[in-house]
């Protein structure tokens, strides 16, 4: 069976493309998923995009891909820079999980340098543009073949 990667991405990212372009570009979270979809064929796996403003949500959806996905890569958003409660539920999940942020954060404000699910991530991308999930789904590849 053709492993599942879950891509979850949290708050305000669904105005990707419309947030911030001097940042984040004017690439959309549907760029995004098409990038990936590419990727994932060319490594043989299948993979689902998600994006919540919701903390909880993003929670139930991690626990979802307990049962579901062989791997995660996720882009918190601001809740990368608070949330213990995502840390925890990452750390229930097995396999391998990616952490990305489009933007170079260690270069931005200071808040945004310190990441709770780094505590967890198996490896992680800054500062790639939208280019960091398919550089990630890649890894994923690597790691999971
Ligand atoms: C982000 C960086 C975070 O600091 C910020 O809150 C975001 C996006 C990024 O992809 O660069 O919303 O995770």
């Amino acid at each position: 069976m053709t492993k599942m990667i879950y891509i979850l991405n949290g708050p305000n990212l669904n105005l990707l493309g419309k947030r911030q372009p001097e940042i984040y570009g004017s690439d959309t979270l549907a760029d995004v998923e098409a990038q990936c979809q590419s990727v994932a064929r060319e490594c043989g796996l299948d993979c689902a995009l998600f994006q919540s403003n919701h903390e909880g949500q993003i929670i139930d959806t991690i626990h979802e891909a307990r049962e579901k996905a062989a791997g995660i890569i996720i882009n918190p958003a601001a809740y990368t820079h608070t949330s213990v409660a995502i840390l925890d539920a990452l750390n229930t999940f097995e396999g391998p999980v990616i952490e990305v942020h489009i933007s170079q954060v260690h270069k931005r404000e200071a808040f945004r340098h310190h990441s709770y699910v780094s505590l967890r991530a198996d490896a992680v991308m800054a500062g790639f543009g939208i280019g960091g999930y398919s550089l990630a789904m890649r890894h994923m590849g690597a790691l999971l073949g």
